[in-house]
């Protein structure tokens, strides 16, 4: 007697696959997936697809990927920054705009000043433009409250968000992130107040999934840095850091030795860095959209990021200030075109690495086992997603084995 059919809620088939399971996108040309319970339960060429009852969604020849992941934004927030935007194109630097008050914190007043929904409704068309290119999950960072009612409520909204979307959002606690006006002067006080009465309050309400830092020459020192990771590690959270993006702070190195699962930006670390880094398998996020609003010179060691074996993600870095992108896709074009990375690495970035930048090891990989997280894509190459500059060429996205 032949054995039962397998029990599949969905197939997909008539489809090329890009499973990311190799450093060559590990691809099965006409290829079918199959959904049970929100997981995959088969993957490989339709033809050795087995016999089921099953419905089958036929992808007319789509290209299919791990549902895209973009692993660093700060999607929450309120007003915007044009303003000084135009202030950066007629010669102020964001450093100089941040000394005299602006920046990162005329958008913590902006943030304040909306209550809840505000947060929410002002996010979402934010969020969405993301989920239309294939973003099955997104991180969302605080950092725009810098006061415990407000960060909190920052949070809050990032998880109201992944309510309200088919979509996994992971949150960081990013307080560390400058310091607010009532503390001014008084660096090392704030640093206290987010270690004593943030973060616990942040983790017992169980609202961040990792702590997030700004450690640089306008934020916060190396070792305020390691006094935040240690007060977030007792607290059984792991870490990750905004490092060296304006100057050397030797960010890369210190991520590394706490052990982060990420050091982001990173474009003035140096090599010994980026060594530590792949040693303790800290990913690093590249942010292409920072590098050029912020008409950036300095590019991230990508040739030592090679040579130590780093594993390179790449994101958004969604802010109002340095990055205000709202496209995941364009970060793929902008890797290749301004960091030199190939096509497999950059889309490694936003799947594989960009899982692992976030802790994840259910998905970013299309495997047996793994999440059923699928973005669909009208393309004739992969290559294509990194390729054209604007447009979206996506047909579909399957969260948990459901159509989005
Ligand atoms: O990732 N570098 C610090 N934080 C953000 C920018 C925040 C802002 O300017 O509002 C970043 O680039
Ligand atoms: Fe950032």
């Amino acid at each position: 007697m032949s054995p039962p059919p397998p029990v599949f809620d969905h197939v997909w088939l008539n489809a090329h696959l890009a499973t990311m399971r190799d450093d060559a996108l590990g691809i099965i040309e006409d290829g079918a997936v199959a959904a049970r319970d929100g997981r995959i339960a088969w993957i490989g060429p339709r033809a050795a697809l087995p016999a089921h009852d099953a419905p089958v969604t036929d992808c007319g020849g789509a290209w299919i990927l791990p549902g895209l992941i973009d692993c660093h934004t700060h999607l929450v927030f309120g007003g915007n920054r044009s303003a000084e935007f135009e202030m950066r194109l007629g010669g102020a630097t964001y450093e100089e705009i941040a000394r005299a008050g602006g920046g990162i914190l005329s958008t913590m007043r902006a943030t304040r000043a909306a209550n809840d929904a505000q947060l929410v409704q002002a996010a979402l068309p934010r969020l969405d433009a993301l989920l239309r290119e294939g973003v099955t999950t997104v991180e969302i960072k605080s950092g725009y409250g810098l006061e415990l009612d407000a960060e909190l409520r920052q949070l809050r909204a990032a998880r109201a968000l992944g309510a309200q979307r088919q979509v996994s959002v992971v949150t960081s606690l990013l307080a560390a992130h400058a310091v607010p006006p009532e503390y001014k002067g008084r660096q090392g006080d704030y640093l206290r107040h987010v270690v004593e009465e943030i973060l616990p309050r942040a983790a017992a309400e169980g609202l961040a999934d990792a702590v997030d830092a700004f450690c640089e020459s306008i934020a916060f020192t190396p070792d305020e840095t390691a006094t935040l990771f240690t007060a977030a590690k007792r607290l059984g959270l792991p870490v990750k850091l905004h490092a060296d993006q304006l100057t050397d702070g030797g960010g890369a190195a210190l991520a590394a030795a706490h052990g982060a699962l990420s050091a982001d930006h990173l474009e003035r670390s140096n090599a010994a860095g980026i060594a530590a880094m792949a040693k303790a398998g800290t990913v690093a996020v590249l942010l292409p959209g920072a590098t050029l609003m912020l008409r950036e010179t300095h590019f991230p060691p990508i040739a030592a990021m090679r040579e130590h074996g780093c594993r390179m993600a790449l994101s958004t870095d969604m802010n109002p200030g340095s990055s205000p992108a709202l496209s995941l896709l364009l970060m793929l074009n902008l890797g290749c075109t301004l960091f030199r990375m190939t096509v497999p690495e950059a889309l490694l970035g936003v799947t594989r690495h960009a899982a692992a930048a976030l802790g994840l090891a259910d998905r970013g990989v299309l495997a047996e086992g793994m999440r059923c997280d699928l973005a669909l894509y009208r393309i004739q190459r992969p290559a294509e997603l990194c390729y054209w500059l604007g447009g979206n060429p996506c047909a579909g996205r399957v969260v948990a084995g459901l159509p989005a």
